[in-house]
């Protein structure tokens, strides 16, 4: 292995160990008897992973088919956003995070169901490795869930919003819809950005979540786990 693919390796190691500490980290806020709200992604994989070892008495709903597949696996007690009504916390992973709590999501598909999970907790705690926390939101891409209608029509109403390009994912989300990205560059206003895709007939949901919705971010890095906590709120 050259020197370049060795330090490719150490960097992708250290990454999935931050994702890990992060991960379990944030279980520490599930307690007996809460009604938890289960993100999607490799991060907050380690926080359901950490809540079926620790067997608590806790009810949960998923983000994913994913997600409920793997906290069934381990034996913790899922139910659909519509039984369980409301939540005590909610804990998910992103793909970008700015300054001001904001965070782009969808890289796994999932953020439509992400987004109504998040909003039905009055606590959101979000689970990222070092590397997504960014100065501005952009360099990852808007994840857009779009109805598989016209599809050509949305793509010219963003690329009418400012977007420099929008890509067609082969696979689609577990809604059966489209899931596309938009690349707007460096985004001076995400929640601007994020009503105007709103208006946009034809989105379902785009993977903008405001900073408003953030209780707290669990960062993971190569000093270890830290947070940010949302006094803004
Ligand atoms: C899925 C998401 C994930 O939370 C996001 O992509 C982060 O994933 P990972 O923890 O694997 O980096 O929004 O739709």
């Amino acid at each position: 292995m050259s020197d370049a693919d060795a330090r490719v390796q150490a960097q992708q190691q250290a990454q999935q160990q931050a994702k890990e500490e992060a991960g379990r980290h944030a279980a520490g806020y599930v307690t007996d008897g809460m009604k938890v709200g289960l993100g999607t992604g490799s991060t907050v994989h380690w926080t359901i992973v950490e809540l079926g070892e620790r067997a608590l008495d806790i009810i949960c709903t998923a983000t994913s088919v994913q997600t409920h597949e793997l906290a069934t696996s381990l034996g913790l007690r899922v139910i659909s956003p519509d039984e369980i009504g409301s939540l005590d916390i909610a804990i998910d992973g992103a793909d970008e995070v700015d300054p001001a709590f904001n965070l782009t999501k969808g890289g796994g598909a999932a953020h439509t169901r992400e987004k109504i999970i998040a909003s039905m907790s009055p606590r959101f705690i979000v689970v990222v490795d070092e590397s997504k926390i960014v100065e501005a939101l952009g360099p990852f891409g808007t994840p857009l869930e779009v109805l598989d209608f016209a599809p050509g029509v949305v793509t010219s109403a963003v690329l009418a919003l400012g977007a420099h390009s929008v890509t067609t994912r082969e696979r689609r989300s577990d809604n059966g819809n489209l899931v596309m990205d938009a690349q707007f560059g460096s985004i001076a206003d995400p929640v601007a950005l994020g009503a105007a895709l709103w208006a946009v007939p034809g989105i379902v949901e785009h993977g903008i979540f405001p900073g408003a919705m953030v209780e707290r971010i669990v960062v993971a890095g190569t000093a270890g786990v830290h947070e940010l906590v949302n006094d803004q709120r």
